[in-house]
């Protein structure tokens, strides 16, 4: 099969003939159709996230289930699975309390460059072993993942487009309907308007919020905010972010989201948010970076909390989304600006890189 290649930082992929890997004892074989491009994978283009090298990105696919290794029972050859960014364990604390996005076995081993047994299951001609990403690898036309990471999809999605509820589009919506649980007729504002910002948008007019105020240092991206739902914007490198939610909303908006990773904008998103609310952390900070938070504040009922994935519980969350997808009340047809063959996947992270698409999804042959 071919597969995207890392080999170096900063270095673009190498399309590379890569053996089809072999599913294990509780892992599926997946024929790729689609996967998307996310900020994640360039992190670790460019070493901000260390995985060893040489490896194969990718963590947002969609595809049509071609194996299952022993002992599988949720999905069957022929089924229509998304590929969702997070693995997890069933087993632990978390995974049992019905929270597998932290689940205790799976954060050390999507960087690691293994699958959750601690193999690698990708290697060329030569026997060279490659690196996994997230446990999935999808820049490659098969992937193995765990079983429950693979969860069956009604056949009628289109797989191009559903391949963005793996973790983008999910990242989202879910910290809208299942990390902040917004409530309808509340004000909602949105800090970073890229395509997990955007899925925020989605998500907030899902939940019947009556304002969602759309913050940007892009004129551009401030646009396709209003286009997807934003009643408001603020461009950020011209007002300043605190006191502009604050005149918006009459005192602060009760949710405010951070989609940028930058701990001075989770401080301002803190003070953005009216007592009472809730601050939720979607972006990833650079690794060791600290948030500072007006102590006093605190005490009014505030509250700071990160997501990872939208609080992601696949096999309840993806058919839900994709329900609504297919019910019109999801637009991700918006969401998915551009595709690529595999083959142009560098061109990919550099229109990502300028800005230039809400999100890009490669679609294989
Ligand atoms: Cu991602």
């Amino acid at each position: 099969m071919k597969a995207a290649v890392l080999r170096a930082f900063n270095q673009p992929l190498a399309i590379e003939e890569v053996e089809v890997p072999e599913p294990h004892a509780g892992e599926v074989l997946v024929k790729v159709v689609a996967t998307g491009v996310c900020h994640s994978d360039l992190h670790v283009i460019k070493g901000d996230i260390q995985v060893p090298l040489p490896v194969v990105l990718g963590h947002e696919g969609a595809g049509i289930v071609e194996k299952v290794g022993p002992g599988v029972t949720t999905v069957s050859p022929g089924d229509h699975v998304v590929l969702a960014v997070l693995p997890s364990c069933g087993q632990c604390a978390p995974c049992v309390g019905g929270r597998p996005y932290i689940c205790e076995r799976s954060w050390p081993v999507i960087f690691s460059g293994t699958m959750m047994d601690g193999t690698r299951r990708l290697r060329n001609r030569e026997g060279e072993e490659l690196s996994h990403l997230f446990a999935q690898s999808s820049f490659a036309e098969y992937a193995v993942v765990t079983e429950r990471s693979a969860v069956p999809i009604r056949k009628e999605a289109p797989l191009e487009k559903m391949a963005v509820l793996g973790c983008g589009a999910t990242t989202g919506i879910g910290a809208v309907l299942n990390t902040a649980r917004v409530e309808a007729g509340t004000r909602v504002a949105v800090v970073g308007c890229g395509g997990v910002g955007l899925s925020v948008i989605l998500g907030a007019k899902l939940a019947g919020a009556l304002q969602i105020i759309g913050v940007d240092i892009s004129k551009r991206k401030l646009r396709i905010a209003q286009d997807f739902g934003a009643t408001h914007t603020i461009d950020s490198s011209r007002e300043d972010l605190v006191q502009r939610v604050q005149e918006l909303t009459e005192g602060g908006a009760d949710y405010v989201f951070e989609c940028v990773g930058h701990p001075d904008l989770m401080s301002q998103s803190f003070d953005a948010t009216r007592a009472g609310g809730k601050t939720v952390i979607v972006g990833a900070a650079p690794m060791g970076a600290k948030v500072s938070v007006d102590a006093l504040s605190l005490l009014m009922e505030k509250t700071l909390v990160g997501t990872p994935a939208g609080s992601l519980r696949p096999a309840i969350d993806i058919p839900r989304y994709v329900n609504l997808y297919l019910e019109g009340k999801l637009e991700l047809d918006r969401l998915v600006t551009c595709t690529y063959p595999l083959e142009k996947i560098n061109e990919a992270f550099g229109a990502m890189q300028r800005g230039e698409v809400a999100r890009s999804v490669i679609v294989y042959a």
